[in-house]
């Protein structure tokens, strides 16, 4: 049953108990992932395929999850768009010649997966074959809304100022930008799902930064063009929308086509069910923080979430963000046994 109950809970059939997958469950809490990433540099981990299939394993292994998660990153492919990408020691990535002129954006060339990013297929095909069947591989990509911000601003920010000014200065070049991303990650979404993905996760980070008006413009389109691109060639595969602070567009989410969307911690899970309602399923939503509590009190946590959900088919357990670096890795192991025991269907 264990291989099933994910991508039941997507599909919003019956399960045997609740479904949980942890967001960087493949990264620096874990010891075996350090021992690992110490011989290499991130970029070079993501694109060796026998050691992203190892990393990408480890917690399937040691945490109990019901599915693994490609070991890559939202940039690549814009790195294989041919934009130079860099990450620092201990700082996130950097573009450093960021996006600034027509000139730049014509400049990026949509790309054929199986060309480019043969590393990241490859990858896939060795996750799944060391995953043996025991649970999905979900495989991912940035939404071009969140990708653009790094694009544009060069790396992350507070204020996401520069893509912001380019989208109310020149519209025309935001949305030639936007269009852009959007094919070239539907073709890269559609090529993960033909090397073994069994679902795929649209990561929207920065998505709550939009208001309602600039969601519908900048981000809902994108988003709809490639869920409707993934569904056309593969309607059986579910797809996952992910942002953060998204409360206030929650209503506009499932406009997208997604089948299942993902919260972060900040909206309390059944408000969230009620406003969605029944046709789509929801991830999440504990807050990655409740880690660092005594176990008694992150099982007070998973019962407070299970409650809200109150029974309802079509929920995947997740934490609304990545898991943090410093997490005790025993405390996520037991995240996921409580999960599964409070979540058992009697
Ligand atoms: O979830 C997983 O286990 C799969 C792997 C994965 C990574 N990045 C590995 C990673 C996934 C799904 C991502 C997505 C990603 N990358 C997002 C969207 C999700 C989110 O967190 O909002 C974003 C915005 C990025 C860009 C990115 N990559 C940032 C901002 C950073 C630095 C912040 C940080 O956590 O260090 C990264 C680095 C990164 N991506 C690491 C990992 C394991 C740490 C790199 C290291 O080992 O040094």
């Amino acid at each position: 049953m264990r291989e099933q109950r994910f991508l039941r809970a997507c599909r919003g059939e019956p399960v045997d108990t609740t479904p949980i997958w942890i967001m960087r469950q493949a990264g620096r809490y874990l010891s075996q992932y350090m021992e690992i990433r110490r011989q290499t540099t991130f970029l070079e981990l993501c694109k060796t395929p026998e050691l992203a299939a190892r990393v990408t394993v480890q917690p399937v292994d040691y945490l109990g999850v019901d599915a693994a998660i490609l070991f890559s990153d939202i940039l690549i492919p814009v790195e294989a768009m041919g934009m130079k990408l860099e990450f620092g020691v201990g700082d996130g990535p950097s573009f450093p010649e960021p996006i600034r002129s027509a000139r730049d954006v014509e400049r990026l060339a949509p790309f054929d997966p199986t060309e480019r990013t043969p590393f990241t297929l490859e990858a896939i095909r060795q996750t799944v074959r060391a995953l043996d069947g025991k649970v999905p591989l979900i495989g991912f990509a940035g939404a071009p809304f969140t990708l653009a911000a790094y694009m544009v601003e060069g790396k992350g920010s507070k204020s996401w100022m520069q893509i912001k000014r380019l989208m109310a200065q020149e519209r025309g070049l935001a949305h030639a930008l936007f269009e852009k991303l959007a094919d070239t990650i539907s073709d890269y979404l559609v090529a993960q799902i033909e090397a073994g993905c069994r679902a795929v996760q649209i990561f929207d980070s920065w998505g709550g930064e939009l208001d309602a008006d600039g969601f519908r413009q900048w981000s809902l389109p994108y988003v709809s063009r490639i869920v409707s691109e993934v569904k056309s060639k593969h309607p059986q595969v579910p797809v996952i929308y992910f942002g953060t602070s998204m409360s206030t567009l929650l209503d506009l989410m499932p406009e997208t086509g997604a089948d299942v969307i993902g919260l972060d911690w900040r909206i309390d899970l059944g408000e969230a069910r009620d406003r969605l309602g029944p046709e789509v399923a929801v991830q999440g939503n504990l807050d990655p923080a409740a880690l660092f509590l005594p176990k008694e009190e992150i099982t007070a946590r998973v019962r407070t979430i299970l409650e809200r959900n109150a029974g309802r088919p079509g929920h995947v357990f997740n934490l609304g963000h990545g898991i943090f670096p410093l997490t005790d890795p025993e405390n996520a192991r037991h995240l996921v046994e409580e999960v599964h025991r409070l979540g058992a269907r009697g």
